[in-house]
Parts: structure tokens; C-alpha cells; sequence
């Protein structure tokens, strides 16, 4: 049965399967167009999200509406979320477990979305949804499969805000993303 992105959000709001549910304010199931063809996977909720209930409304948020802007593409366009639906205190990373428990919700969003590209940021999102322990510099700037769809990973707009002489790598990959969605949608 493929549950809708509705019913998956009342759940994930009244999940309550890992501790972290007891520190957030509000879970962020995720937001954007159902019909997306593009998804974007971050890392997790930070303070700004998990007040908001909304995905990358904070600094990296910002950065991130700038990027798919460059690209053109407006949040609208696209659906975004994150591994984690849930804020880890202090914006630690998030634990095996948490990911374990986490996960299905996220796998039952793509089965719902059925997009036809994902792009993954950073780390935890790339080495999630590829089951690998490579590192991200290492997985970036490629296609990959995420079940039969192409994936591509680059850095995380937080770690650009740290690491700014990045950008140029995030553009080339940006870059690549829009050429295959214009490609995807001339097929
Ligand atoms: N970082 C993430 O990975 N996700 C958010 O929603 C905000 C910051």
C-alpha cells in the first residue's frame, strides 16, 4: 500500500519510535510540491526548522532557496526533507538508531513522490539513502542509483556556510542536476 505524503505527515508528527521525540518542539515531515520531480534529502531539523515545523528555514535553509534559485528553481518546485524528521540536541549528528527508526518514513515519502531525480546533501543523506560509509567528498559531483532513480550527492549548505571556497565544487554539481532534469523531461 502506498500511504499519501498527508497520512505520512500526521504520523511522523505523533511518531514517537526514538527519544527524540521528547526533545523536539515540532517534527518536520517535510515540504514542497507532491508532484515534485525533483527531491532534496538533507540531514536533519536544526533549531530555526524544528520551531517552524518546516525544512531549511534557517541559515542553510536560506543558502539552500539560493542554490535551487541559481538552478531555477523556486522551493516550490521541488519537495524537501531530511533523513531525521526530528531536531537531535544542539544539532548533534544523528545516531544509527535514530536513522534506523527514522528511515521508513523517508522511503515511504519516495514511494509516495515517485520523483524522477533526488539530490542528497551532505553526509548523512548520501551515505543513508547509497548504504555506504564512503565520504561525501568522495560521492559528490556524480549520478548514483537510488533504487532505479538517479542521485545526485553534493556538500551540505551548512558545511558551505563553513567551507565557502566550496561553492564552485556545489555549482558544478548543481550544474548537473539541472542538465538531467532537463533532459528527464524531454523523455
Ligand atoms: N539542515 C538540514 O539538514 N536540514 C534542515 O532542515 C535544516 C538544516
Amino acid at each position: 500500500m502506498i500511504e499519501t505524503l498527508e497520512t505520512l505527515a500526521e504520523k511522523i508528527k505523533g511518531c514517537t519510535k526514538c527519544e527524540l521525540s521528547h526533545t523536539r518542539t515540532r517534527a518536520v515531515p517535510g515540504v514542497g510540491n507532491p508532484h515534485a520531480k525533483l527531491v532534496i534529502i538533507g540531514e536533519a531539523p536544526g533549531r530555526d526548522e524544528d520551531l517552524q515545523g518546516e525544512p531549511f528555514v534557517g541559515a542553510a535553509g536560506q543558502l539552500l532557496t539560493k542554490i535551487l534559485a541559481a538552478i531555477g528553481f523556486d522551493r516550490d518546485d521541488v519537495f524537501i526533507t531530511n533523513i531525521l524528521k526530528c531536531r537531535p540536541p544542539n544539532n548533534r549528528n544523528p545516531l544509527p538508531h535514530e536513522i534506523e527508526c527514522c528511515e521508513p518514513y523517508l522511503h515511504a515519502q519516495l514511494r509516495a513522490l515517485r520523483p524522477d531525480l533526488v539530490c542528497a546533501l551532505g553526509t548523512f543523506a548520501a551515505q543513508t539513502l547509497l548504504r555506504t560509509d564512503e565520504k561525501i567528498s568522495k560521492l559528490r559531483g556524480r549520478f548514483h542509483q537510488y533504487q532505479e532513480v538517479p542521485l545526485l550527492a553534493t556538500f551540505h549548505p551548512a558545511y558551505l556556510l563553513r567551507n565557502p571556497n566550496m561553492k564552485r565544487l556545489v555549482w558544478e554539481d548543481m550544474q548537473m542536476l539541472r542538465a538531467r532534469y532537463d533532459e528527464l523531461l524531454l523523455t
